[in-house]
């Protein structure tokens, strides 16, 4: 049985102590009685805030992005060894935002560069964090137009090969389906069609780990909130969700965490 996990992606949305520590011990108070497993990824300079905020409760921490190297001279950069030192357990690594993916049109076209992840270097993060024992959340998925070419599945395929290229042991892997176009834009992807593709990636993983892949979790994200929720966790590949604007508040993320 996979445990199913529902994962608070805050992105840029909480940013004042304030309501990182607030919305934290929001959802910690809720999550006490909670079926699933509960993440909150906060943005980094609230990190050991919301830890001290969930502490003693069942949520877990992890971080919004991480660097592929543990130490240097890499200004700006994230140490996994960091993230695990402070009491991470989960990253989220390969998110469409970093890789300059989006599904809003609020970045500028000409700026889209800044954001500059690619397959490699989603790799070369996925294999450090699990060096230093933290648990990746890896998302894939499509834009639009590859949708509209009809050439979803073919690159989703792609960017997981790519992601767990060299990596040995699945424990503690996750995976996040997050159609690009379903993020943040309210529009989200029909269940149905999340379950078919949550296959096909299970699938993908299988010949790589074998019957291992049965024991991965797989999310969905994109434009998850409380009202569609259960559509997707009545499908049966669907092992959780990876949320983000309706997670950045205690009050709408709970009532995900408590979709049954
Ligand atoms: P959203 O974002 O729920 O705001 O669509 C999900 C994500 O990007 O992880």
């Amino acid at each position: 049985m996979r445990k199913e996990l529902m994962a608070a992606n805050w992105k840029l949305y909480n940013v004042t102590l304030e309501e990182n520590v607030k919305e934290a011990k929001g959802i910690a108070e809720s999550a006490k009685d909670a079926d699933c497993e509960v993440v909150i990824c906060p943005s980094a300079p609230f990190l050991i805030p919301v830890k001290e905020a969930i502490a003693g409760s069942p949520v877990k921490l992890g971080a919004q992005g991480v660097f592929w190297e543990e130490k240097g001279g890499f200004t700006a950069q994230i140490s996994p060894q960091s993230l695990k030192d402070i009491g991470c357990e989960y990253v989220i690594i390969g998110h469409s935002e970093t890789r300059g993916r989006f599904g809003v049109g609020s970045v500028k076209e000409e700026l889209l560069s800044y954001f500059s992840e690619t397959d490699e270097t989603v790799n070369l993060k996925v294999l450090t964090a699990l060096k230093v024992g933290l648990k990746p959340i890896i998302c894939v998925g499509e834009t639009i137009n590859e949708r509209k070419a009809g050439k979803q599945d073919e690159i989703i395929s792609y960017q997981v090969e790519m992601a767990l290229r060299n990596v040995e042991d699945l424990d503690g892997i996750v995976i996040a389906y997050e159609p690009v176009w379903a993020i943040g834009t309210g529009e989200f992807c029909d269940p149905e069609e999340a379950n078919r593709i949550i296959g096909l990636i299970r699938n993908k993983v299988r010949e790589q780990f074998g019957e291992k892949a049965d024991e991965m979790r797989i999310l969905y994200g994109g434009s998850v909130d409380p009202n569609n929720i259960a559509s997707f966790m009545e499908k049966e590949e669907v092992d959780g969700a990876l949320v983000g604007r309706a997670s950045a508040k205690a009050e709408s993320f709970s009532k995900i965490i408590h979709y049954k």
